[in-house]
């Protein structure tokens, strides 16, 4: 049970996502309303489990408790906000900058600069002040942003990270990076053919 290891703060994280989550819902409703285009595909929430947050704090060579759960780690509430295109991506980043009550705590463009091992996304850290009954309470939340196609290539390499011992290691990273390199050239043929479709481009 996750609110066994994070307490009363169990209502901080899930408030974040909830708010947050709320403003997307609403950003995407008007827009559809005004026949703008809608940026966003779809949402995924979480909070990190007692057993992974504890795995991270080791890891990072942190004191396993609360606290540093809290403040040191940012990623115990987590969004992850899935867009068709590359442009989507950059466009959401953009709308949620634009929340005055959210401060960037990091920022990470892993498309620009994708990891060594293709790994693409776009990171972003957000405090803000959770105001419940008059008493505001700082919370982190980590937002990744990143195209379908990043979403599937990470799902799927995720699942490899996680399996103890899998034959022919070598071969699957190899393999996965060569894909993560051809999704980002599609993503880009794909935008590309948008803007053409749209006329953005001759
Ligand atoms: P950790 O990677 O969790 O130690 O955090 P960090 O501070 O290095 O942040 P980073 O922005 O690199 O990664 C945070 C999160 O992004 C991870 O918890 C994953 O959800 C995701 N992520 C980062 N790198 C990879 C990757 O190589 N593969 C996959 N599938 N996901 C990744
Ligand atoms: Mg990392």
């Amino acid at each position: 049970m996750q609110e066994s290891f994070y307490k009363d703060s169990i209502v901080l994280l899930e408030g974040v996502i909830s708010e947050i989550t709320a403003r997307l819902e609403v950003i995407r409703k008007y827009k559809i309303i005004h026949n703008d285009r809608d940026p966003i595909e779809y949402v995924k929430t979480r909070i990190k489990s007692e057993e992974s947050m504890k795995e991270k704090l080791k890891r990072k060579n942190l004191p396993v408790n609360l606290e540093t759960a809290l403040t040191k780690i940012y990623d115990a509430a987590g969004i992850r906000i899935i867009c068709a295109y590359i442009d989507d991506v950059y466009a959401v980043v953009e709308m949620l900058k634009t929340y005055k009550d959210l401060t960037v705590l990091e920022e990470k463009d892993y498309i620009k600069n994708p990891k060594p091992n293709g790994y693409r996304s776009y990171h972003i850290v957000f405090q803000t002040l959770l105001d419940i009954a008059g008493e505001k309470h700082p919370v982190n939340v980590e937002i990744q942003i990143r195209t379908i196609a990043m979403d599937f290539w990470a799902s799927l390499e995720h699942q490899m990270k996680y399996k103890k011992s899998i034959q022919n290691q070598e071969m699957i990273v190899e393999e996965l990076k060569r894909c993560a390199d051809e999704i980002a050239t599609t993503d880009l043929n794909m935008q590309t053919i948008r803007n053409m479709i749209n006329g953005k481009e001759e």
